[in-house]
């Protein structure tokens, strides 16, 4: 099956499309969880641009109404069955995007009782709302944390089937949430397609919406901060890695061009039953010293930073190898160099819509990143 802007659920057979039998006036309705949040709003635009209507689902215990433009909007815990099926069945909805989770991989160290919790039963309780009112697609926001790096070289890219070797609880969620994921697609003959984000940066150059998680952990935001704020240098973690410049590299992937993919696997034809994992990435790797440079680069002054410790289970390197989902979504980056990943953000950070943004620069000197 595959869901297309027309306004009709489409059934794939071997010969191509076959319109199928449900039909819609116009805009068909996508449950978008978590889509108050960073990439969930960004996607929540790129629906409604491809005649998409986003039904967004939040609880908003870290997104935020003020990202929710494109659809109507949902105020819900995705551990709530009743709620979820209330808002299934009031906006018609006939797909979801599955973005609502925890994603602080520190806090989920404290914490893996409530990211099972949320990120696991909370993707157990979709998956049962989903079924008990037939909705036969899914897109799911999984991540390279799933990935470790056992058996690759530092430069080496990584591919769907490199070993899952989770080294956090967030990871370890991700990985699990997969597996529940796929096994319903073999039992009850959901299709669906669970994309892997190498690192989201950047923002949507309309300035409406962009990254405000709190406590920020990422790196880009973090290097503006540290560079616009108050001055307290970033923490580099670590510089004794086996890699050209000896701090980790990472894989950046502009936040729209992954709000693009995601249309893309909605509209995906596939079989009903079928599961597939695709990395999303630019299949490049940025040191932590050349993302601090670009952004240096881009503010024409220096990043104070300083040079900290490793951080437990941090990979020495996190590149996706993004042939897959070329081949399979017809997906390839358009913003995802990192000067227009570094300008877009900028914009964001000097003018942020909502969430902290510069003005709580040094509340955000946050520790960590990754996907
Ligand atoms: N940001 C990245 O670089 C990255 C990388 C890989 C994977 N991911 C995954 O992408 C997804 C979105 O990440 P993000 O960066 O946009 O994070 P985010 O925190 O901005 O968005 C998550 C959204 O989920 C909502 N949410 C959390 N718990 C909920 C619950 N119990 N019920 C309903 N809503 C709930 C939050 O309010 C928020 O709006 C997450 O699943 C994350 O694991 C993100």
């Amino acid at each position: 099956m595959s869901l297309t802007a027309g306004g009709v659920l489409a059934k794939s057979t071997r010969s191509g499309l076959r319109i199928g039998g449900m039909t819609q006036t116009s805009k068909p309705a996508v449950l978008v969880t978590g889509g108050a949040g960073y990439i969930g709003a960004h996607t929540a635009k790129a629906l409604a641009e491809r005649g998409f209507t986003p039904v967004v689902y939040d609880s908003l215990v870290s997104g935020f109404r003020e990202a929710v433009h494109w659809g109507p909007f949902v105020h819900g815990d995705i551990r709530d069955r009743v709620a979820l099926a209330e808002a299934i069945e009031t906006h018609h909805v006939k797909a979801a995007i599955h973005f609502a989770g925890l994603i602080e991989v520190g806090r989920s160290v404290a914490r893996p009782d409530l990211f099972w919790d949320v990120n696991v039963g909370g993707t157990t309780t979709l998956l049962t709302t989903l079924r008990e009112h037939g909705v036969g697609r899914l897109v799911f926001s999984s991540s390279a944390a799933v990935y470790g790096q056992g058996g690759r070289g530092p430069l080496e890219t990584i591919g769907e089937t490199a070993e899952k070797a989770p080294a956090s609880p967030y990871g370890d969620t991700k990985l699990a949430a997969e597996w529940l994921i796929q096994a319903q697609c073999r039992a009850y003959g959901l299709s669906a397609v669970a994309l892997r984000y190498f690192n989201a940066a950047g923002a949507d150059p309309s300035g409406m919406i962009g990254e405000g998680h709190e406590p920020e952990t990422h790196l880009i935001p973090l290097a503006i901060a540290a560079a616009l704020g108050d001055g307290k240098p970033l923490t580099v973690f670590g510089k004794d890695f086996d890699t050209p410049d000896g701090t980790c590299l990472r894989d950046y992937v502009h936040v729209a061009d992954l709000a693009d993919a995601h249309v893309a696997a909605l509209e995906r034809e596939l079989a009903d039953g079928a599961f597939e994992a695709v990395n999303l990435g630019a299949g490049e790797g940025k040191s932590v010293l050349e993302v601090i440079d670009a952004v240096g680069a881009a503010l024409d002054r220096d990043v104070p930073k300083i040079v900290g410790a490793r951080r437990a289970g941090d990979p020495a390197s996190l590149v996706a190898n993004p042939a897959r989902a070329a081949a399979l979504l017809g997906w390839t980056p358009r913003r995802s160099s990192l000067a227009r990943i570094v300008e877009d953000a900028l914009r964001w950070e000097r003018a942020p819509k909502y969430g902290v943004g510069l003005r709580g620069a040094s509340a955000r000197r946050g520790s960590l990143t990754g996907p």
